[in-house]
């Protein structure tokens, strides 16, 4: 659905990600994504790995960044920022899964079809779950 406000620009951090969940129209399904800050904008994707694509990127508060770079915090997979390009690691090649935002006057919406906005910060994770701290699934 379009038109939720996520965050303004101003608070995505440089060196790291501003984490938030949607929920899949189509299924209902809760969903993590991530906002980046480029040098000229934002970008978003699911916060979700090509490694293992049910593992999150991050350990529960948003995906690291380094050199410019999203890491995955599970076997160290790279990721272009603003193309979702795995760089280096496992999923080499492979794609994140963008989140088509819009923004404006320092604000970033949800302008994607397929997901409605929950809220900011992560989905209820279950302690149970190990996918989300776990990194022996090489
Ligand atoms: S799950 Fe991301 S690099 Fe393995």
């Amino acid at each position: 659905m379009t038109g939720s406000r996520i965050a303004t620009v101003d608070e995505v951090p440089a060196d790291g990600s501003f984490l938030f969940t949607l929920r899949r129209v189509e299924d209902g399904e809760e969903r993590e994504a991530v906002l980046l800050r480029l040098e000229d904008g934002i970008a978003g994707w699911l916060n979700y790995c090509q490694h293992f694509t049910h593992i999150r990127l991050d350990k529960g508060s948003g995906a690291p960044v380094r050199d410019g770079e999203v890491v995955c915090a599970n076997h160290g997979a790279m990721f272009e920022k603003d193309t979702g390009l795995c760089t280096y690691g496992p999923c080499e090649g492979a794609y994140l899964n963008p989140v088509d935002l819009e923004v404006r006057d320092g604000t970033v919406y949800l302008a994607d079809e397929e997901f409605e906005f929950v809220r900011v910060g992560p989905t209820e994770r279950d302690p149970t779950d190990l996918s989300s701290k776990s990194n022996i699934e090489f």
